[in-house]
């Protein structure tokens, strides 16, 4: 596997190969199974995959975890080689942002709420920096994990609005024995943290099946519901729970019609863990521009 750090020694190395389909699997390193999970998806589809990784300042707000986020490019490159990926593409600021970013995208409505709300800014910073990786590989697909249900809205928003010709694949949320999502900023946990963190996962799993049995039928019950639950769990602040359509992300009374999501995200600690289920339940959705 090729490791690259400049934009145009990226474009230089892909131009004699442009009739391959190409996958891109953006992250920001300190790979875990979820993102390995992409890369293989990625490697089954496509000829070549290029990952990239960039923990990207833009996205990060002020007092956020942007300088303790988990960095290790040496196992991140053994991680992705051996999961299929063909380069790994890493970038520093001054490459991705030479002039700082003076030109940013904004995606309106879809931004408004859960962790838009919570986090002012994120997603613009999510959506300069994809927009700039499309433009930078050109990939025929991008691969983005389930995980993060709102970033693959606002991308999927992004990519048809903008006519970006990628196809954008979203794959199921990986997670640990006991349901934590994976996520790189799981290592902030504390041992007692970790194991609380599994009741996330635990609460939506119980609205889902409450849902499937018809005694959960309107979003505000299940938001009481999923509440109710997490309040009682010692040391965890709730941030939100909400259950909106998806991927419109507008408010919803009855469960049962159009799509809708689950989402929650918490403070345990000082770490801030989010989760999701969509309901029904679904594989992974594809979307490209028209
Ligand atoms: O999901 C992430 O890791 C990031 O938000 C992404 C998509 C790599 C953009 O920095």
């Amino acid at each position: 596997m090729q490791k690259i750090e400049r934009i145009a020694q990226l474009r230089d190395f892909l131009r004699p190969h442009r009739e391959r389909r190409l996958g891109l699997v953006p992250t920001m390193g300190y790979l875990h199974e979820g993102h390995l999970s992409l890369i293989r998806q990625a490697a089954k589809e496509c000829e070549q995959v290029v990952v990239s990784v960039f923990v990207n300042p833009l996205q990060f707000g002020p007092g956020e975890d942007l300088d303790r986020y988990p960095r290790d490019l040496e196992r991140d490159q053994k991680l992705a080689g051996e999961a299929g990926a063909d380069i790994l593409f890493t970038p520093g600021v001054g490459e991705m942002y030479p002039n700082g970013a003076k030109t940013t995208v904004r995606i309106t409505g879809l931004t408004d709420r859960l962790c838009g709300a919570s986090r002012p800014g994120h997603f613009d910073g999510v959506a300069t920096v994809v927009s700039k990786l499309f433009h930078i590989v050109e990939p025929d697909r991008a691969y983005f994990g389930q995980k993060d249900a709102q970033q693959v809205a606002v991308i999927q928003q992004m990519v048809q609005d903008l006519n970006f010709p990628v196809e954008v694949v979203s794959c199921p949320t990986v997670r640990e024995a006991d349901g934590l999502a994976m996520s790189s900023r799981n290592v902030y946990l504390s041992p007692e943290e970790r194991k609380q963190a599994a009741i996330l996962y635990k609460t939506l799993r119980e609205a889902t099946r409450e849902r499937e049995a018809g005694r959960l039928c309107r979003a505000a019950e299940a938001v009481q519901f999923i509440r109710e639950r997490l309040e009682k769990a010692e040391g965890l602040l709730i941030d939100y729970v909400e259950v909106l359509s998806y991927p419109e992300l507008e408010p919803l009374d009855r469960l049962d019609g159009d799509r809708s999501i689950a989402a929650v995200a918490v403070r345990l600690g000082s770490t801030r863990l989010i989760d999701n289920v969509i309901w029904p339940q679904e594989e992974g959705t594809r979307c490209t521009s028209p």
